[in-house]
């Protein structure tokens, strides 16, 4: 069998000029866990031009969901930036990835740390009711430039809490925690500087990190995920040192750049 399979667009959503998601039908003998990521791409001059995006649809969904941004030289996603339904894109057949669960030792809060397009895995991590029935508390931290960089925020404070299965779970257990650093907002400020300054636990009455009960992970830029591990560490935090080895920690770099 390729190890590539072809897949059809079926929805494209343009957050703003920089940043879209779109919808592609699922082979149903694609299997991922909640936080792995995929190759992707396009027929580019008769061969596929493939790149790594996390997926940011559940394990349980028919359809796959992609979150990408826009770079207008990008060679792949200059064209990807212009998918419309019904169009076809090449998937990968092999996910994989660090960013999964059972790679964490059990803990009591679970914090997910992303910047820009490093929030795709943790939609699809919301979206799991292992991740719920893990942990106490869930905190999302989305780091942007923007507010207009705010993606899927009405999806996570709007439609998942009322979601039939898990929004129960969510409401009680999802604390959703959007900062911008370049423009007003009411939280601003580097991710890392609101957990390092304290601001985040202040403004959510949860207690400080402490690396015998929390967990975390992390996708970003490779400078986010240094900052991030250094902070961590810093803290006692010891990070999974190979997939399949627990840690209280496990990171990804975001695939940016594309
Ligand atoms: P800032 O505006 O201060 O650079 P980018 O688009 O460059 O990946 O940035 C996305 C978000 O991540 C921005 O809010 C940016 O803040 C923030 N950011 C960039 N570098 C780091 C870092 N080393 N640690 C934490 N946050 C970062």
């Amino acid at each position: 069998m390729s190890q590539l399979a072809t897949e059809r667009v079926l929805h494209v959503h343009h957050w703003n000029d920089t940043l879209f998601s779109f919808r592609t039908t699922r082979d149903p003998g694609l299997r991922f866990r909640n936080g792995h990521f995929v190759m992707l791409g396009l027929p580019v001059e008769g061969k596929p031009l493939m790149r790594a995006y996390s997926v940011a649809s559940a394990n349980h969904d028919e359809h796959l969901e992609f979150f990408s941004i826009k770079v207008s030289n990008g060679p792949l996603t200059s064209r990807l930036q212009h998918l419309q339904p019904g169009d076809e894109v090449i998937v990968g057949r092999k996910p994989v990835g660090s960013l999964v669960l059972d790679d964490l030792r059990p803990g009591r809060h679970l914090y997910l740390l992303s910047t820009g397009t490093g929030l795709a895995p943790f939609i699809s991590i919301i979206q799991d009711p292992d991740t719920y029935e893990r942990f106490d508390k869930v905190v999302l931290i989305h780091g942007v430039r923007q507010v207009s960089e705010l993606a899927y925020a009405s999806f996570i404070e709007q439609q998942l809490p009322n979601n039939e299965y898990i929004g129960e779970m969510v409401r009680d257990k999802l604390i959703y925690y959007p900062t911008v650093t370049r423009e007003p907002f009411r939280n601003q400020g580097r991710l890392t500087e609101i957990l390092e300054s304290g601001r985040l636990f202040r403004d959510t009455g949860l207690p400080s990190l402490d690396p015998a009960l929390d967990r975390a992970m992390i996708c970003g830029s490779a400078a986010m995920l240094a900052d991030s591990c250094k902070l961590l560490d810093a803290r006692g935090f010891r990070i999974s040192p190979r997939q399949g080895e627990l840690g209280d920690y496990v990171i990804e770099r975001a695939f940016v750049e594309k």
